[in-house]
């Protein structure tokens, strides 16, 4: 299968890179591939014929997409539709990444693909408006919905990824607040990168929620990064009222991965379980 990775160096992208190696892969590159630019875009995607696009870019910092509005729907959501009128005129696939922020956090329970999105953020809003328009242009669409991400390769979009954070600040023995408040899934990009490779082998198109098991808030998910290093730096609660960050967020985001399990790709580990073997990787433990 040929596949065309957009975004290869990110976070997720440079998993996907390891993971997909049997694949015929071509690695796309910003600002050489940019999905704001279509004529280009096209013009590349073409002479690849891919049978597959994966699309792991992202306008990902949150807070910012607050005010570059503009930004923030250019990549998420605009970048979409060229990319699916290219993939319906090639006849390729397309696979796209969104995120647990399409949900308000009202439910209180895990979030499953027939729940009714309701986004609380400008960011929430540009991914779910990307997902509308695969699912308006295509028929060959995947669109996988994750949380809390973190890899090697650190997040790009944020500069950083949480647990490296979180090592960092214990090194430095640094006071540290964390929102306790707000329960999503950390999940590792390793293994969502294996877990999309065994769904481009089954080649069943749809909307699929794929994170780790389990819930947490960053205030736990610190404290098991903090009590697996063996320190205990002093890290203090807070809720997100009193934060002060600039975008609203959801107070629960946890997905739960139905339509993956209903076509029986494996499960994800514990979240607890991944970040174990994460920071074994990564020589933290
Ligand atoms: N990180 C999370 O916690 C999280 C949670 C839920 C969902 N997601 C979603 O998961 C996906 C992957 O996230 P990630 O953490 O791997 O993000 P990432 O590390 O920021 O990677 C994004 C990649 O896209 C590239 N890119 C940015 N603007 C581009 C453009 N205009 N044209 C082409 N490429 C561009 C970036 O290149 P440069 O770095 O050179 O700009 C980078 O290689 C995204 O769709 C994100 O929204 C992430």
């Amino acid at each position: 299968m040929r596949v065309a990775l957009i975004g290869a160096d990110g976070q997720l992208g440079s998993d996907l890179l390891k993971v997909l190696k049997g694949f015929n892969l071509f690695p796309l590159y910003y600002p050489e591939f940019d999905v704001t630019d279509k004529e280009k875009m096209k013009q590349r995607l073409e002479s690849l014929k891919p049978d597959t696009i994966i699309n792991t870019s992202a306008f990902n910092d949150v807070d910012a997409s607050e005010e570059r509005i503009k930004e923030a729907f250019e990549v998420n959501a605009f970048a979409l539709r060229d990319l699916s009128y290219i993939s319906l005129e090639l006849g390729t696939a397309l696979m796209h990444f969104s995120s647990d922020y399409v949900f308000d956090g009202l439910k209180k329970s895990p979030y499953h693909e027939s729940d009714k999105p309701n986004p609380v953020n400008v960011y929430g809003v540009s991914k779910l408006a990307g997902e509308y328009f695969l699912q308006n242009i295509l028929e060959k669409y995947y669109i996988i919905r994750t949380s809390g991400l973190y890899g090697e390769a650190g997040c790009k979009g944020k500069g950083y990824n949480f647990v490296d954070l979180m090592v960092k600040k214990a090194g430095k023995n640094e006071d540290v607040k964390i929102v306790d408040d707000q329960y999503m899934t950390p999940t590792w990009s390793f293994e969502l990168a294996e877990r999309i490779r065994d769904l481009l082998d089954k080649g069943k198109y749809g909307l699929y929620h794929m994170s780790s098991e389990g819930e947490c808030t960053w205030f736990q998910f610190a404290g098991k990064i903090f009590s697996l290093l063996g320190k205990r730096p002093h890290v203090a609660p807070v809720e997100t009222k009193s934060y002060g960050a600039r975008a609203q967020r959801p107070l629960y985001s946890v997905l739960e991965n139905r339509a993956l399990k209903g076509i029986g790709i494996r499960d994800f580990s514990h979240w607890e379980e991944a970040l174990k073997k994460y920071m074994k990787e990564k020589k933290y433990i």
